[in-house]
């Protein structure tokens, strides 16, 4: 008999095309997955309004989201491709699901804390935010009860289908820490063993943070850092030469700054090993061009970016197909839903009279 496929769940917010960031931290590992697991990925519109996005831009970035998920190699035929909001059990065991988190624990989440703080326009990374949130009282600096409650939602994409692997990039991994805890919580409340406790998955590797081009930290689409998927050639090739580094090595075997650490970490992201090596020594023995450097890193991001773009304006446009992929995974996507939402209801108490 055919053993049962384990089931994994991954989504990435709708907030703007999807970058590299989110290929190599998630996308490629959605790929890799398909053949051998039972995968379900989804577009997460409803995370995406937590930052209240303009709502044509909201619609326009989940159809963008959509392409570049089959363009990077998702087969609708093998995945079960869906946008969040067409799954309304994921919204109503939200609603449930809530009942068992703290809004404490909320507050501490690192992604919350982040968000917040650029809500109110405060910098540094000071501990004590709860005052400002609770005191301010303007519409500009409101930081919103979604906000809050995003790891709640993110908890309910995931456990609404039982899912055993959830790939995806470092970042995320507090939010899935807390899903594990919320699952473990609600077992214990009510006495079931329902919940298994859903792990990251990067076949065998630790998760990976894609840095971006400006020298500081990861690559996202907040910190305007990013090389997308829809980059042309020419908007690749410049983004990339006019990368942050520095003067260059001075003395043999010296550390390697931040942002020239980034540009190899995107090498060895692209590039063929020996290639990295290649570099790694001319930096070791002060012999390093960071131009040529980053000709190489174009090159080779060019070779893995190029067929996907092509599929991207193959299939961005085309409305009738893109409507019958979600469609189709929409249908899927409610069917696991609805049996884990009828579950839960009933394990809750929610009984019809
Ligand atoms: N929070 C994830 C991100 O920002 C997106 C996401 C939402 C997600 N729900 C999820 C990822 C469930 C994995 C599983 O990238």
């Amino acid at each position: 008999m055919e053993e049962k496929k384990k089931i994994v769940v991954s989504g990435i917010r709708s907030t703007g095309n999807l970058h590299l960031g989110n290929y190599f931290g998630a996308l490629r590992n959605f790929v890799r997955m398909q053949d051998d697991y039972d995968t379900r990925y989804f577009i997460a519109d409803l995370h995406a309004l937590t930052t209240n996005p303009d709502p044509k831009a909201l619609h326009e970035s989940v159809k963008a989201v959509l392409a570049e998920y089959i363009a990077a190699g998702l087969d609708p035929e093998k995945n079960t491709i869906y946008v969040q909001s067409d799954v309304p059990e994921i919204s109503e065991m939200y609603l449930l699901l809530n009942m068992h988190v703290g809004i404490g624990e909320l507050m501490r989440t690192a992604s919350f804390k982040d968000k917040a703080r650029k809500a109110l326009g405060l910098s540094g990374d000071g501990e004590e935010i709860e005052k400002d949130i609770i005191g301010n009282s303007s519409n500009n600096g409101r930081v919103n009860a979604g906000l809050l409650t995003y790891p709640t939602l993110m908890a309910v994409d995931i456990l609404i289908h039982k899912a055993d692997f959830v790939p995806v990039g470092k970042d995320q991994e507090q939010h899935l820490e807390l899903t594990r805890r919320f699952a473990r919580r609600f077992n214990s409340f009510y006495g079931v063993d329902y919940f298994g406790e859903p792990v990251n998955f990067n076949f065998g590797s630790a998760a990976i943070k894609v840095p971006g081009l400006d020298g500081s930290g990861k690559m996202g689409k907040s910190e305007g850092n990013c090389l997308y998927l829809a980059d042309d050639e020419k908007t690749l090739r410049k983004k990339v030469m006019r990368a942050v580094t520095d003067e260059g090595p001075k003395e043999p075997n010296q550390p390697v700054s931040q942002p020239v650490e980034n540009l190899f970490t995107l090498m060895e992201l692209a590039s063929k090993p020996e290639v990295v090596a290649h570099y790694r020594d001319a930096y070791a023995d002060c012999s390093i061009r960071y131009g040529d450097m980053k000709k190489q890193l174009a090159a080779d991001l060019e070779t893995i970016v190029a067929p996907i773009r092509q599929r991207i304006l193959d299939i961005r446009d085309n409305d009738e197909y893109l409507s019958k992929v979600v469609a189709q995974g929409a249908e899927r996507a409610r069917a696991y839903a609805a049996d884990t939402l009828r579950d839960v209801r009933e394990i809750m108490g929610i009984r019809k009279i």
